[in-house]
């Protein structure tokens, strides 16, 4: 008991040390701006405490949404040269310094959840956000379906940085011409705990390409060799799409159109079932080849409102595997590295999208993830991500969105 208090403390004390008013950076050094589904997290963790700072969280990311409707995956609200790469590397087009691609939609899921702790505060603030939302989501539906699912053009853009589902398309990327930088993360990280240079290469060669196309979606689509539907995005959209649609009608605004946008994200979500490894996975948009890969993203479908008993199959045998999951990448695959971020460390947030999927639709395996999240915590504290095979702690250390877990999921007694 004396220990949950304690974790509930420390929890708190973390979003509070990350915060930097209006805006909650994800650990100090390693991620020293605001990162958008960070941000979305960190908004539901302070809504356990502290409802206005939580609508602050997503007013702030907001504020950076871009013209086209985009909102960026980081916003740099004040210089920071510990950081690589800044501002000046990204050249984005908004209205306040930021990069040029964005993250998983998770914030009109959060939205509604801090709405329901907090309907009298809410209101209000889910009536302005609401159209910035709707434009958010449209600007995905507009640019970014293959089949009706959502597709990444950057594999930052999924929040899953290195993951395997990548590596085929990123090997059909010659970065050759890139030049000299240096990397800040691995100066902050062990770099075993982090992606290769191999890998760095080919991130920095797309974000130069976006830049020289001035981050024109029409360009991106026609150029750029990484385009790959990715379950994070559909998966996340759709849910989003629903939350929004709820929120909307209730409060009695226009949500003209996204039922039926609901609809073809059903669908496109349905074309990410890959019947060769019976799991959702992802699928190269320019060769329709399949990523092969049972990863996290994969158990996202009950977030999205889908049941499927071939995933429930699967979430099963890798929980067998591993003592501490859910593993970002199939334990059982000759690619799974228990350390390196997202080709096998188990991280809680995904963990939470994932539980919190299992727990409205009542299956068997929900108390399962949130106990073994729990323990992760209890265990080794408030990190980045875990080693899904001892539990061990690794990336970075104090991490707000792990502490937002704790509060908001997690923790819970
Ligand atoms: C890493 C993660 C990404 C996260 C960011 C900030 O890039 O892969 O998902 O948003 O760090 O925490």
């Amino acid at each position: 008991m004396t220990k949950t208090i304690d974790l509930d403390e420390q929890a708190r004390d973390i979003l509070k040390m990350n915060d930097r008013g209006g805006y909650t950076i994800p650990t100090k050094g390693l991620y020293p701006y605001q990162w958008n589904w960070d941000s979305a997290f960190a908004a539901l963790g302070f809504a356990q405490f502290n409802c206005a700072r939580a609508w602050a969280e997503l007013e702030t990311l907001f504020s950076a949404q871009w013209a086209d409707g985009m909102v960026p995956h980081i916003v740099f609200h004040k210089a920071d040269p510990g950081y690589y790469p800044g501002p000046d590397v990204w050249g984005g087009t908004g209205p306040i310094p930021s990069s040029g691609i964005t993250q998983p939609p998770i914030a009109a899921t959060m939205a509604r959840l801090i709405f329901e702790k907090d309907q009298s505060l809410g209101e209000e603030h889910m009536r302005t956000l609401f159209p910035k939302l709707r434009r958010w989501h449209s600007w995905f539906m507009q640019w970014r379906l293959d089949q009706g699912a959502v597709c990444v053009t950057h594999p930052w853009e999924a929040g899953r940085d290195n993951t395997p589902e990548w590596d085929a398309p990123m090997a059909r990327i010659d970065p050759t011409d890139v030049g000299e930088y240096v990397r800040r993360d691995t100066q902050h990280v062990d770099g075993s705990m982090r992606p290769t240079k191999y890998d760095y290469d080919r991130y920095i060669w797309l974000v130069q390409m976006g830049r020289r196309l001035h981050w024109d979606q029409q360009k991106l689509l026609d150029e750029n060799p990484f385009r790959v539907a990715d379950p994070t995005m559909t998966f996340t959209l759709l849910r989003a799409q629903r939350d929004l649609l709820a929120m909307g009608q209730m409060l009695g605004l226009d949500v003209d159109g996204i039922a039926e946008e609901i609809e073809i994200l059903e669908q496109g979500a349905q074309t990410l079932w890959n019947p060769e490894i019976e799991s959702f996975d992802a699928r190269d948009a320019h060769s329709g080849e399949w990523a092969n890969c049972v990863s996290n993203a994969s158990f996202l479908c009950w977030y999205a409102g889908l049941d499927s008993e071939g995933q429930t199959k699967q979430l099963q045998r890798v929980l067998d595997k591993v003592q501490y999951g859910v593993p970002s990448h199939d334990p059982e695959s000759d690619k799974f590295d228990g350390r390196r971020y997202w080709r096998g460390p188990t991280w809680a947030v995904m963990n939470l999208l994932i539980g919190l999927g299992l727990e409205e639709r009542n299956h068997p395996l929900a108390e399962r993830v949130r106990i073994a999240t729990k323990t992760l915590i209890e265990e080794s504290g408030f990190s980045e991500y875990f080693d899904p095979t001892d539990g061990s702690a690794a990336g970075g250390q104090g991490f707000t969105w792990t502490a937002a877990v704790w509060l908001s999921w997690a923790g819970r007694t």
